[in-house]
């Protein structure tokens, strides 16, 4: 016997040395379980070594007989302890039991006796239901309790009554579904408390208040839907908290504000839509914050982080939606060291966004779609100390002629300055289901340079502006768009139009109130021509519940074959259209296509010939110089005009020459469409902007 511990300590090689008295007289040693002298870290985490029993898994029913007197750390982890009779109050200096994994059903059950020295209880792990009035008293200097991963219901007001000098409790893991503060009233020194996966569906104003020493709380996996104002009054040394994996839809700002103190914030995993003005903001003490893998977050919106004096990392990843960050997003943010913003939806950060930020030192931006152009364009221009993490796993996901290549290899003068907008896919889903009577939120975000204005056009065709306010809804300046109170009425497709001098572009979302989506209409679509001139023709046509419509047009030759068509993109509420620059005395045929709310497309065509061109003939000779007079000039100024304005201007970047009748319309350059006179420019008259852009590269088939 004696023999095998021996033999047993050596071959282990701990080199830790055997009791002292074990080696005299090992039968004090119970059988099978190995004594020796092991590293011990107090609650306090300071290092010691303590005399250790250790009797785990090894099928126990019961306690050993007799154990070391010397026993500091007993432990009993996974056997098949149901109770405990005899008690072990012999052991002077008995610190630590662990009797995690067995099958004990009540504190109760376990009478360990008086055991003052103990500080630490492991009891997670079991089938405990219950903490009755002063089931600790008997270990007075307790500082550690684990009791989670138990079935615990129920609590009673003085379960933790003599237990002064506990600073760690471990209550996770549970089946609390309600936190009284009565409970932490004898627990005047906790600093640690661990309250996740309990089915406590909310918390109430003061739950914490008795503990003015408490240092860290975890209320991760509760299912929380919000965190009421007063809920964390008291807690004046907080410094962590941990939200994880709930289902708060915002920032408990208010909440926040009553922990002063407050240095690390977790929020990772919960459904919040958008981080936005006011939500962490005066902070005085925040060191660190995390908002990753969060499933349904689009946008850190202006001011979203602000005057936060201490912040020195924010991480935001793993945020499948992420995909705009406002260049203001951060604010009075002055010892900001390390943004992580990798493995979003992001197509590109502002230079605006790291240039507010003084003391920036590393950003980790890969595994995000990055769209290689003009927004994200600074990166490459090494003006910035700021590092980027990882820039090998930093890719271009677009336009597709960088698809694949490393942002870095990208030369910042082959990426445009001025770009269209891109709504990003990620922040509007297609489809939309709301409760009649609830509110939902639809949020778009788009990157472009100049940064693009963002406008709404419901499903009866009203333009909404941002900040514009009905009974209805209200648009956010940001580009979100909250409906309140859905009806039937409601239900329909909403447009989102992100816009700027280079172009728009235009994302629908489907919103079904109750299942309920406004059926498109079943006559079908019908074109018309309603005016015909030399070298124009304007088209006019009828659809209900359309989301886009696409215009085609081509030249109608003598067979059947047509030339490649031009096309035109038009947001819902465009019914008209004026087709510009047609060559005269042509057969033209005309397409609109409307994509339909419900699955379903229709398209309806019309043939056209234009007029004959007014000229008479015996002046056709004056009029072809005259024509090419015009034109040569024409093209100086266009070139010029080229060269100095858009000199940037990529040129595999097609404009089509369309302009816009009634002004309203957007133009949207299409991929597949080609323009034809190669004295091209772009006008369109969006809320009043006035657009020119220059055509280079244009197949030169016509004029
Ligand atoms: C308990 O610890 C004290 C102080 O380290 C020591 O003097 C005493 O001998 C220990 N008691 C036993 C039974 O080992
Ligand atoms: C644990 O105790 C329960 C009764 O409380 C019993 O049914 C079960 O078999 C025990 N488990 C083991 C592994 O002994
Ligand atoms: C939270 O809700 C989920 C889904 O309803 C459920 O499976 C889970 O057990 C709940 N968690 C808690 C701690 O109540
Ligand atoms: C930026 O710096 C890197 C390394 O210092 C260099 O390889 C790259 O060519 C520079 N880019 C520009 C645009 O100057
Ligand atoms: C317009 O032309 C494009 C390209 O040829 C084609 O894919 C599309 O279906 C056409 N749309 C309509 C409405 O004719
Ligand atoms: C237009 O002309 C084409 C080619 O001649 C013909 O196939 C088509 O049916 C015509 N469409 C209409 C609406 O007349």
């Amino acid at each position: 016997m004696k023999e095998t511990a021996v033999v047993a300590c050596l071959l282990a090689e701990l080199s830790l040395a055997a009791f002292a008295l074990a080696s005299q007289g090992a039968a004090h040693c119970p059988a099978l379980c190995r004594c020796e002298i092991r590293p011990w870290f107090s609650p306090s985490s300071i290092y010691t070594e303590a005399a250790t029993v250790d009797c785990n898994d090894l099928g126990l029913s019961v306690l050993p007989e007799r154990l070391p007197s010397e026993t500091e750390v007993l432990l009993l982890q996974t056997n098949n302890i149901v109770n405990v009779e005899k008690t072990l109050d012999y052991l002077d200096n008995i610190t630590e039991i662990d009797l995690s994994q067995n099958n004990i059903s009540s504190v109760g059950d376990v009478y360990l006796g008086s055991l003052p020295q103990l500080l630490s209880l492991h009891m997670e792990e079991n089938w405990i239901q219950e903490l009755s009035d002063s089931c600790l008293a008997s270990f007075p200097n307790l500082q550690e309790f684990y009791v989670n991963h138990n079935l615990i219901f129920s609590i009673t007001p003085g379960a933790f009554q003599g237990l002064n000098r506990l600073l760690r409790l471990h209550l996770n893991s549970n089946r609390l579904t309600s936190v009284n503060s009565e409970w932490f009233q004898h627990l005047p020194s906790l600093e640690i408390l661990m309250l996740g996966e309990n089915p406590i569906i909310e918390l109430s104003d003061m739950n914490f208040k008795p503990l003015g020493n408490l240092r860290s709380l975890v209320l991760a996996k509760m299912n929380l839907t919000e965190m009421p104002d007063n809920a964390f009054v008291g807690l004046e040394s907080l410094e962590s908290i941990s939200f994880f994996d709930n289902l708060l839809n915002r920032v408990p700002q208010v909440a926040l504000t009553r922990v002063q103190n407050l240095k690390f914030l977790d929020l990772n995993k919960n459904p919040i839509e958008r981080i936005q003005r006011g939500d962490f903001t005066d902070m005085m003490h925040l060191k660190e914050l995390g908002i990753n893998s969060m499933p349904e977050l689009v946008s850190i919106d202006s001011f979203a982080l602000n005057n936060l004096p201490e912040l020195t990392k924010i991480e935001a990843t793993n945020n499948p939606r992420l995909s705009y960050i406002h260049p203001r997003a951060f604010h009075k943010l002055p010892r900001l060291e390390t943004l992580m913003l990798n493995s979003n939806a992001l197509s590109a950060i502002h230079r605006g966004t790291v240039e507010s930020l003084p003391n920036l030192r590393e950003v980790s931006l890969h595994s995000n779609p990055i769209r290689c152009d003009c927004v994200i364009r600074w990166v490459n221009m090494n003006r910035t100390a700021v590092r980027f993490m990882e820039p090998d796993s930093l890719y271009c996901v677009e336009p597709p002629e960088y698809q694949g290549q490393r942002v870095r290899q990208v030369h910042f003068r082959e990426m445009t300055e001025i770009c269209l907008p891109l709504i990003s896919p990620g922040s509007l889903p297609e489809r939309v289901e709301v409760r009649k009577g609830r509110s939902v939120s639809l949020h778009c975000r788009a990157f472009g340079e100049p940064e693009p204005q963002i406008t709404w056009v419901t499903p009866s065709g009203d333009r909404v502006l941002p900040g514009s306010v009905s009974d209805k809804y209200y648009m956010h300046p940001e580009g979100s768009f909250d409906l309140y109170d859905a009806t039937e009425q409601e239900a329909g497709s909403y447009t989102c139009i992100a816009h700027n001098l280079v172009g728009a572009d235009i994302k629908s979302v489907l919103v079904a109130v109750d299942g309920y989506v406004t059926q498109p209409s079943n006559q079908p679509l019908h074109v018309y021509i309603t005016s015909v001139q030399s070298h124009s023709v304007r088209v006019s046509w009828e659809s209900a519940g359309g989301l886009v419509s696409q215009l085609n047009w081509s030249v109608l030759a003598d067979g059947s074959s047509l030339s490649a068509p031009f096309a035109a993109r038009l947001p819902a509420d465009v019914k008209e259209y004026r087709i510009k620059q047609l060559k005269p005395s042509t057969r033209y045929q005309v397409c609109v296509g409307v994509t339909a709310a419900q699955p379903g497309y229709s398209r309806d065509c019309v043939n056209v010939t234009t007029k004959v061109a007014l000229i008479q003939r015996d002046k056709s000779e004056n009029w072809d110089s005259l024509v090419m007079a015009t034109c040569a000039v024409f093209f100086i100024v266009v070139a010029v005009a080229c060269s100095v304005i858009y000199t940037s201007l990529y040129s595999q970047v097609f404009y089509r020459k369309l302009i816009a009748d009634p002004a309203e319309t957007l133009l949207i350059p299409s991929a597949h469409s080609f323009s034809s006179p190669s004295s091209d420019f772009l006008e369109s008259g969006a809320s009043g902007i006035k657009v020119r852009a220059t055509v280079i590269d244009l197949p030169d088939d016509s004029m």
